[in-house]
C-alpha cells in the first residue's frame, strides 16, 4: 500500500472496499472559456463541471471529441487557469504545486525532447521528482519493463513510434511511485496489446494503493476498467456514477431469434415495431420493453415457428454514451 502522503483530508468509510475512502480530487462548478481570433470568439470548453474522483479508484473520463477532458485535466494539473470554479487535489487547491508531487500526470501528446532516449527521459523526469543516483536509475530500469520499453530504452525519440513515445510518457508519470495518476488517454496510438498491457498495468497500479483519473473514448477498456465515470457532453456532465449502478438497470431490451423459413413472422413484428432483420431464415427481432416479449412468443408457438433464442440485453457502456454523449437530449426526447 502507498503513503497517504502529508495530505489528512476527511474520509468516509467505503463499504465495498471495508476501509476509510477519501477524495483525492474534488471539482466544484469548475469551467474554462477560451477566446478565440481577433474578434475574441467565446468557446466555452468547460461549463461548470462538479465530480470528485475517491481514493484507490479508477476513475474513467469520458466524453467525445471536444468534450472538454483535455482542458479539465490540464486546469487540474496547473497547466490552465480556470475561468469559474474551484477543485482540490489531495486537499489544496489548484493550481497545487505541493500536490503535484504527489501526481504523475500523462499529458495527451506526451512530448519526449527528440535527442534523449526513453532512459534519459524517464531518468530527467525522476531527477525533477527529487529522486537521484542508483535509485532513479533502477526505478527507471523498473518503469520501462513495466510499460514494456525497456528493448528500446536507448534508442533517441524521434526514432521511436507513436505507441513507444506514449508508453515513455507513461513511464516518466509512473517514476516518482505519485499516488495518483492522472492520465490523458492513456491507451491512444496503442495496438490491441499494447491496450491490454495498460489496462493490466492500470487494474496492477490500483491493487497496489494508486488511484487513476483517467480520459479516453475506448470504451470496451473502461467497461471492465472503471470503478466511476463520468461522461462529458460540450463541456458539460451527462452522466455521473459508479459504473456498476450505472450498467446495473434493468434489461429493457430482449433480442429474439426465429427461425421462420416461410415468413410468417414478419409482418407480426413490424406492426407491433420490432426492429427486425433478416438472415437467411432466420428473423432477428429486437424487442423493446419486456411486456412485448410474451405476444411475440405466443405468435410464434401459434405458427409453430422455432424460437431459437431469447437473450434480455443490458444496456453496454457503449450505448449508454452514444444515447447520453453523441444523441443528446435532443435526440433523446425525439426517439
Ligand atoms: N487553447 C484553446 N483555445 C481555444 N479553444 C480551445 C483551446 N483548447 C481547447 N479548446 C476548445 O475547447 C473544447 C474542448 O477541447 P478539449 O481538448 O478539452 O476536448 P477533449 O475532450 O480533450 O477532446 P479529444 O477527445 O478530441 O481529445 C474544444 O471545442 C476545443 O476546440
Ligand atoms: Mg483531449
Amino acid at each position: 500500500m502507498l503513503a497517504s502522503g502529508d495530505w489528512r483530508g476527511p474520509g468516509r468509510w467505503d463499504y465495498r472496499r471495508g476501509s476509510v475512502s477519501r477524495d483525492l480530487i474534488v471539482v466544484d462548478g469548475l469551467e474554462k472559456e477560451f477566446r478565440l481570433g481577433f474578434a475574441r470568439k467565446r468557446v466555452r470548453a468547460v461549463r461548470g463541471i462538479s465530480f470528485s474522483v475517491k481514493q484507490g479508484d479508477i476513475f474513467g473520463f469520458l466524453g467525445p471529441n471536444g468534450a472538454g477532458k483535455t482542458t479539465t485535466l490540464k486546469m487540474l494539473t496547473g497547466l490552465i487557469r480556470p475561468s469559474a470554479g474551484s477543485a482540490t487535489l489531495f486537499g489544496h487547491p489548484i493550481p497545487s504545486p505541493k500536490a503535484m508531487r504527489q501526481i504523475g500526470f500523462l499529458p495527451e501528446n506526451p512530448y519526449v525532447y527528440p535527442y534523449l532516449t526513453p532512459t534519459e527521459f524517464v531518468e530527467m523526469c525522476g531527477r525533477l521528482s527529487g529522486l537521484s543516483g542508483k535509485a532513479v536509475r533502477d526505478r527507471c530500469r523498473q518503469v520501462l519493463e513495466r510499460v514494456g520499453i525497456l528493448y528500446a530504452a536507448d534508442r533517441p525519440a524521434r526514432r521511436l513510434s507513436k505507441g513507444m513515445l506514449q508508453r515513455t510518457g507513461l513511464a516518466a508519470a509512473l517514476v516518482a511511485d505519485p499516488e495518483l495518476l492522472i492520465l490523458d488517454e492513456p491507451m491512444s496510438g496503442l495496438d490491441p496489446v499494447g491496450r491490454k498491457e495498460v489496462k493490466d498495468l492500470l487494474i496492477e497500479e490500483r491493487s497496489q494503493g494508486r488511484t487513476i483519473f483517467f480520459s479516453t473514448h475506448i470504451l470496451s477498456d473502461v467497461e471492465t476498467l472503471c470503478d466511476d465515470v463520468v461522461i462529458l457532453r460540450r463541456g458539460e456532465i451527462v452522466v455521473r456514477g459508479r459504473l456498476d449502478e450505472l450498467l446495473r438497470h434493468e434489461a429493457k431490451r430482449t433480442s429474439v431469434v426465429l427461425v421462420d423459413e416461410q415468413e410468417l413472422m414478419d409482418e407480426f413484428c413490424r406492426a407491433a415495431g420490432h426492429r427486425v432483420e433478416r438472415v437467411g431464415p432466420r428473423l432477428h427481432v429486437d424487442v423493446e420493453g419486456r411486456a412485448e416479449v410474451q405476444p411475440l412468443l405466443e405468435r410464434a408457438l401459434a405458427e409453430r415457428v422455432e424460437i431459437e433464442q431469447v437473450l434480455p440485453r443490458h444496456e453496454t457502456l457503449e450505448e449508454l454514451f452514444v444515447r447520453e454523449a453523441i444523441a443528446g437530449p435532443e435526440q433523446r426526447a425525439a426517439s
